[in-house]
């Protein structure tokens, strides 16, 4: 039997193209600046996101707290969404690594934060407060469901926060999954924020690897950043070779993912027992509870011996991620399975 594992897009393995170009890789030291094809990586991808500058790093919790420290200094104060993954899912690392505070707003259900929320959480200078220095934004929205920012909302956040003094970092990790459900330039969704990154390892099914992006300057400070975090890699172009596979292969095949992820949920919607979190599905993930008559605990381990792996953490909802290892008609086989588990749980 095939498991149909929905976990996450981070599951793809590198595609044959890529392990030819890994095959091929012209290295260096990229310590020493001197690897070409981390070089190329750099330079292709700062231009496709309309920076100066760009930075090699391991992934995309490396390549936000990289973001943080670079951007922050010990004792500051930064604004994040409650459902931020850099709050939920990254051990606390600007905390524990950065020094700085990290200070929630609430995210509405499409993954945006409030400007009035915004507004009133930015600190003023007084000797008892910490600074507010730095807003972090995420596009997708991973937890609300791989909602989309759009570049009109970005822009007014960053010209909010630019009034305010702050500078503003996109945790750009699926923006590709954004370019594709907009169908514009990834560089008009990062116009006006200070810096981005974005993951290689999920959507476009490279093995590894993230770029954060900035001015030149930013950059600089972020090498030095990246270095302190044990990130200063050496021939690092093995895995750049992947990546740019990536880039120039599997950006405009997210598609096929997105309308997979609504084929899924359309036959969830369908299926007893089951009710979408959300009636729209952005991109390429589907979240899900169950009724209440339906136990959790059942209904994951019935999905795991019955062959198909969905994310369940902390009580609900389950979440199921479209990718380039799922056909279409493994996610009619997917809902074979699930609503053959769905029925059993009812008897
Ligand atoms: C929105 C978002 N940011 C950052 C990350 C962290 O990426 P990595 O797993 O490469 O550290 C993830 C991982 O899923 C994510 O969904």
């Amino acid at each position: 039997m095939k498991v149909i594992d929905l976990r996450s897009d981070t599951i793809t393995h590198p595609t044959p193209a890529m392990r030819k170009a890994i095959f091929d890789a012209e290295v260096g030291d990229d310590v020493y600046g001197e690897d070409p094809t981390v070089n190329r990586l750099e330079e292709m991808v700062a231009e496709m996101m309309g920076k100066e500058a760009a930075l090699f790093t391991t992934s995309g919790t490396q390549s936000n707290l990289t973001a943080v420290l670079t951007h922050t200094k010990h004792g500051d104060e930064i604004i994040v969404g409650d459902q931020a993954h850099m709050l939920w899912y990254e051990v606390g690392s600007a905390a524990a690594l950065g020094g700085v505070i990290m200070r929630t707003v609430p995210n509405n259900s499409h993954g945006r934060i409030s400007l009035d929320d915004i507004n009133r959480t930015i600190r003023n200078k007084d000797i008892h407060y910490p600074e507010t220095t730095l807003l972090c934004l995420e596009n997708t929205h991973n937890r609300c469901g791989g909602t989309v920012l759009t570049p009109d909302y970005t822009d007014e956040v960053c010209e909010l926060a630019h009034k305010r003094g702050l500078k503003v970092y996109l945790d750009g990790a699926r923006i590709f999954n954004a370019v594709v459900a907009l169908g514009i330039p990834a560089c008009r969704l990062t116009q006006n924020v200070d810096s981005v990154a974005l993951c290689l390892s999920k959507g476009l099914s490279a093995p590894v690897g993230s770029l954060l992006c900035g001015n030149k300057d930013f950059i600089k400070r972020a090498r030095k950043s990246r270095k302190m975090l044990g990130g200063g890699m050496r021939q690092a172009g093995i895995v750049a070779a992947a990546g740019i596979v990536a880039l120039e292969t599997m950006v405009d095949r997210l598609a096929e993912d997105h309308s997979n992820a609504k084929r899924l949920a359309d036959g969830l919607a369908s299926i007893e027992g089951i009710k979408l979190t959300r009636d729209d599905i952005p991109t390429n993930i589907v979240m899900f509870d169950l009724s209440p008559e339906l136990s959790a605990a059942e209904f994951f381990e019935g999905l795991e011996t019955g062959g198909v792996k969905v994310g369940f953490r902390d009580g609900g909802p389950f979440r199921a991620v479209t990718h380039c290892m799922v056909s279409s008609s493994d996610i009619d086989e997917a809902l074979t399975r699930i609503a053959a588990v769905c029925r059993r749980l009812h008897r």
